[in-house]
């Protein structure tokens, strides 16, 4: 696991953006896994800028979203395919098609969690996939608890997730949903390169017991040091509780010119 400390999240969006799109460049085939909150924010403004400039292309790509709430009416513009929409789909010219999402609104919410699974593996699995982290160290919606072999399924937020959410919802924790699909936590250990985004000090103790305490299903983000390449961009602020801090500074200065993230 490399943990990576910038100065703040648009370098840090940069920085990731442009390891997308290196990536997208050799391989237009890829396979991008996309992260809903405001933790990818960054990396998704960068990448619409270089599109802008015509550095990347999309057009041959594909996108898999990590989780979806359960139950909000199509086009809700708090579910996370409008959220994507508006971030990822408007900006950059993946195929709206290619860019796909958990049915929420599935009338059988185990086969659209099955057909998801299938979906991803068909597509040849994820290349990189975005993360973000919960202040209990969640990943996706996978809550403190969740299974470390888990796949994509129907999980029920805690009071705590649905508070913080609330901001999407006028406030109202009421008004978040108690259920969500989200991609397990072994479907997401499959795809080939994780990138995990933490910024502010919210996130300083999730991100300690996730990269430095023991590998829990208590700490959903702990499944990370399991999987051989995973790369933490967090700002100080985020990074103020690792133990080896110093270490990680040195290993980035130290850095060879040719390796890339
Ligand atoms: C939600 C999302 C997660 C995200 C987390 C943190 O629960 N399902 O994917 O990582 O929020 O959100 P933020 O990035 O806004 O801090």
């Amino acid at each position: 696991m490399e943990v990576v400390i910038v100065d703040d999240r648009s370098q840090g969006g940069q920085m990731v953006s442009s390891a997308i799109c290196s990536r997208f460049k050799l391989e237009p085939l890829s396979v991008l896994g996309l992260a809903t909150g405001s933790s990818p924010e960054p990396v998704y403004d960068d990448l619409a800028a270089r599109y802008a400039k015509g550095e990347v292309s999309f057009r041959r790509g594909q996108a898999f979203l990590l989780d979806e709430y359960v139950g909000l009416p199509s086009g809700h513009p708090e579910s996370y395919r409008a959220v994507i929409e508006r971030q990822v789909v408007d900006r950059l010219d993946f195929e709206p098609t290619s860019v796909r999402g958990p049915d929420g609104a599935a009338t059988d919410l185990t086969a659209a969690c099955a057909t998801y699974e299938a979906a991803i593996a068909e597509a040849g699995g994820v290349s990189i996939q975005l993360l973000g982290i919960g202040s209990d160290g969640h990943i996706g919606f996978n809550e403190p608890g969740s299974s470390l072999a888990s796949r994509t399924r129907i999980k029920t937020l805690t009071a705590d997730t649905r508070r913080a959410n609330s901001r999407f919802f006028h406030g109202d924790p009421g008004a978040v949903p108690h259920h969500v699909i989200t991609q397990g936590i072994g479907t997401i250990l499959r795809a080939r390169h994780l990138i995990l985004l933490a910024w502010g000090t919210d996130k300083a103790e999730a991100l300690a017991s996730a990269i430095e305490g023991p590998v829990t299903a208590s700490i959903p983000a702990s499944a990370l040091q399991l999987h051989p390449h995973v790369t933490v961009v967090a700002d100080h602020e985020a990074t103020s509780r690792l133990t080896r801090l110093d270490y990680y500074l040195e290993t980035w200065r130290a850095k060879p010119e040719w390796q890339t993230i």
